[in-house]
């Protein structure tokens, strides 16, 4: 081989190198996935969720939640959007989800904004990923950055959800071992409780606590009986109406601040595994620890955790697709 030959083989290798570098690049996630493929992405999102929580306080909590359940459920794919079909009960119809599931109006507004802008190159998943984001924001908790390039999900079944959701009655252990299932620590689970700081609850999340504790016992004990006695009014036993709601955060609902953890520890959390969070010793120091939020201690190891929610089993690559419309795969 001649030197020049043997000069453009380097090159070849090189350049083979390179490809494989690019491809392996691009199958992983990364900040600014849309820069040079739809440079509004982001903001295109931010004002969607800035105009819909100007309008409806309640709709950050429900994007919050929402982000959540999705990720949980086969990775943040975007499935919990999907709709139900002839065929196949989706996700977003699962108890869990409906009817509590609220805010998918707002993705649909980001969503048809970027497909006219940009259209097949913003995932849905991503979309909801940046709109948790901007709600936390927007209610006056911590902002991240939201490494982007999540794929849409093509496969959403209401028969995933009870088993990888997390519920109400939930003891420590049984919390720690959910999210412990999803690659995240007790301490992400209890730093990411803090989002029940926003929001509502259905009385039927809660109403064992104040009227079937156990057989001898109708109240839980560790409730706060004042705080009882106002759940008591606003839930009646047996007669609740099956849409009425109750604040999470009974002192600053709309507000992305400890306070959910003060609540916590004088008995005024409303889930049992709210209040699961106290009954371990370390766990209940953690909880004392975050309710300070010193120096933002909380709200920084919230973004923190986030983070590692938000990347929970996602699509990249030439995985999955691009949605056209949230609501069904292409
Ligand atoms: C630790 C285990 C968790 C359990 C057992 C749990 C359970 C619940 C339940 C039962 C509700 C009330 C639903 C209703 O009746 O309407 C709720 C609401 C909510 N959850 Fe969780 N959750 C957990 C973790 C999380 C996480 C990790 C996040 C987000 C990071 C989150 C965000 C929310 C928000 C924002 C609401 C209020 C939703 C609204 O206002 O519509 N939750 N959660
Ligand atoms: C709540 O209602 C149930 C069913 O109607 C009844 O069995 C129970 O005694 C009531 N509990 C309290 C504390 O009123
Ligand atoms: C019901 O709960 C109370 C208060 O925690 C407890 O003292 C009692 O032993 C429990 N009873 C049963 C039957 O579990
Ligand atoms: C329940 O509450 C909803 C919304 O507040 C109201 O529209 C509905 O009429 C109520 N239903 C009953 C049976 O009171
Ligand atoms: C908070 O910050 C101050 C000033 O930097 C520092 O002296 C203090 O130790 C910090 N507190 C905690 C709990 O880290």
């Amino acid at each position: 081989m001649g030197r020049e030959n043997a000069e453009q083989m380097i090159y070849v290798i090189q350049f083979l190198v390179f490809l494989i570098f690019v491809s392996s690049v691009e199958s992983q996630l990364q900040q600014g996935f849309y820069d040079g493929t739809c440079s509004s992405a982001e903001e295109t999102v931010r004002t969607a969720v800035h105009n819909a929580i100007q309008s409806n306080r309640g709709t950050g909590a429900g994007l919050i939640r929402m982000h959540f359940h999705d990720c949980f459920v086969n990775g943040c794919d975007g499935s919990v959007l999907i709709d139900s079909t002839s065929g196949n009960q989706a996700e977003k119809d699962a108890p869990a989800n409906n009817p509590s599931l609220h805010g998918f109006e707002v993705i649909d507004t980001a969503k048809s904004a970027l497909e006219s802008k940009c259209p097949g190159v913003v995932s849905c998943a991503d979309i909801l990923a940046f709109a948790a984001r901007d709600s936390v924001a927007v209610l006056g908790g911590p902002s991240w950055k939201v490494r982007s390039g999540r794929r849409d999900g093509r496969v959403s079944r209401s028969s995933d959800v009870a088993s990888n959701i997390p519920a109400p009655t939930f003891s420590l252990q049984q919390l720690t071992q959910s999210f412990s299932s999803k690659g995240l620590s007790q301490d992400d689970m209890i730093t990411l409780s803090g989002a029940h700081t926003v929001g509502v609850s259905h009385c039927s999340s809660f109403t064992d606590r104040l009227y079937n504790f156990n057989s001898t016992t109708p109240q839980d004990p560790s409730l706060d009986p004042n705080f009882a006695n106002h759940l008591k009014a606003q839930c009646p036993n047996g007669t609740s109406n099956s849409s009425t709601v109750v604040n999470m955060d009974f002192l600053t609902p709309y507000l992305f601040d400890s306070t959910y953890y003060f609540n916590l520890r004088f008995g005024r959390g409303l889930l049992t595994s709210d209040h699961a969070l106290l009954t371990d010793s370390n766990t209940a120091t953690t909880v004392q620890t975050n309710s300070m939020n010193e120096n933002m201690s909380w709200s920084l190891k919230f973004a923190v955790s986030m983070i590692s929610l938000s990347e929970i089993q996602v699509l990249t690559g030439q995985q999955g697709e691009i949605r056209t419309n949230c609501h069904v795969i292409n």
